[in-house]
């Protein structure tokens, strides 16, 4: 690299984090730390990591994994032959946090930069573990500098559940994505009917803030399999596939889809 080359990459990318041991961890996923063992963590995608990203190839791939918490996604995409830019929300970027009348979010924003820098600590430990070449750059989805891109392949693992405007997000990344994305999402168990009649109602999505469960600030929106197709038919990936599977979260199977698309189309820039 040139040295030009390289100042721009270290304004980009963030600094190795040396992260000795597990302690101050948390590991969104159960993982095997080489020289260490298994660590417990919500999911256990081990045993079915290749449904969750849709079976795509990553070998010689330029690899995107956006909201990449503890790094598994993108760990995973690295040992299949990707080459990997990991991206989640840095420290001083806010959780797209419901904003329920009469809470105060200023905790929520304390306690979310707590977590941010648990699964930050995680994702350098299991870096140095696995001697990863892996990239992290930070910020919101929805700002995703264009130098970051372009990359041959887009990963959304379980975040635009989280996002108050899950299109954007999606425009966001997309707009730097060559060929292909892969969007995994949840379907709880409320809403497993739609798994047989999704394709009969449009494109709905489900608004989940209620106003009388003021504590769960986190999640915005169920989305079947059947918009999230039609949100990337409109960003030019008309050539889509859809699988249903279960994964294990915290000891109980999750049904969760995922939704490959190719592009057929031409980016649109204008965000
Ligand atoms: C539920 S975890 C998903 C982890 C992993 N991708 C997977 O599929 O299991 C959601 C991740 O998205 C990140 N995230 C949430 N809101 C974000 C935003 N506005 N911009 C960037 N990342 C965000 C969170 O920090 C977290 O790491």
């Amino acid at each position: 690299m040139s040295s030009d080359a390289e100042r721009s990459a270290s304004a980009l990318y963030d600094t190795p984090r040396h992260v000795e041991g597990p302690e101050g961890c948390h590991f969104y996923h159960a993982t095997d730390l080489p020289g260490i063992g298994s660590v417990p963590g919500d999911w256990d995608l081990r045993a079915t990591v290749g449904d969750y990203l849709g079976n795509v190839p990553f070998a010689g791939k330029r690899v995107l994994d956006i909201g990449s918490a503890s790094g598994f996604l993108s760990f995973e995409a690295e040992r299949r032959g990707g080459e990997v830019v990991s991206y989640d929300l840095s420290p001083t970027d806010r959780w797209d946090a419901v904003p329920h009348s009469g809470v105060d979010l200023g905790s929520v924003d304390g306690m979310m930069r707590e977590h941010l820098d648990s699964i930050n600590r995680a994702y350098w430990l299991s870096h140095r573990l696995n001697g990863s070449r892996a990239r992290l750059a930070r910020g919101t989805v929805y700002a995703i500098p264009d130098a970051v891109g372009p990359v041959d392949v887009a990963i959304f693992g379980a975040i635009l559940l989280h996002l108050r405007d899950p299109f954007r997000a999606l425009h966001s990344g997309l707009r730097l994505t060559r060929e292909t994305v892969v969007v995994t999402d949840l379907l709880p168990g409320r809403y497993r009917w739609l798994r047989h009649v999704g394709r009969y109602l449009g494109a709905p999505m489900f608004f989940v803030p209620r106003s009388t469960r003021k504590e769960r600030f986190d999640t915005w929106w169920i989305i079947p399999p059947e918009t999230v197709c039609e949100m990337l038919r409109v960003l030019g990936f008309e050539d889509l596939r859809v699988a249903y599977h279960l994964h294990p979260f915290r000891g109980s199977p999750r049904l969760t889809y995922t939704v490959v698309g190719r592009r057929t189309g031409p980016a649109s820039d204008r965000i």
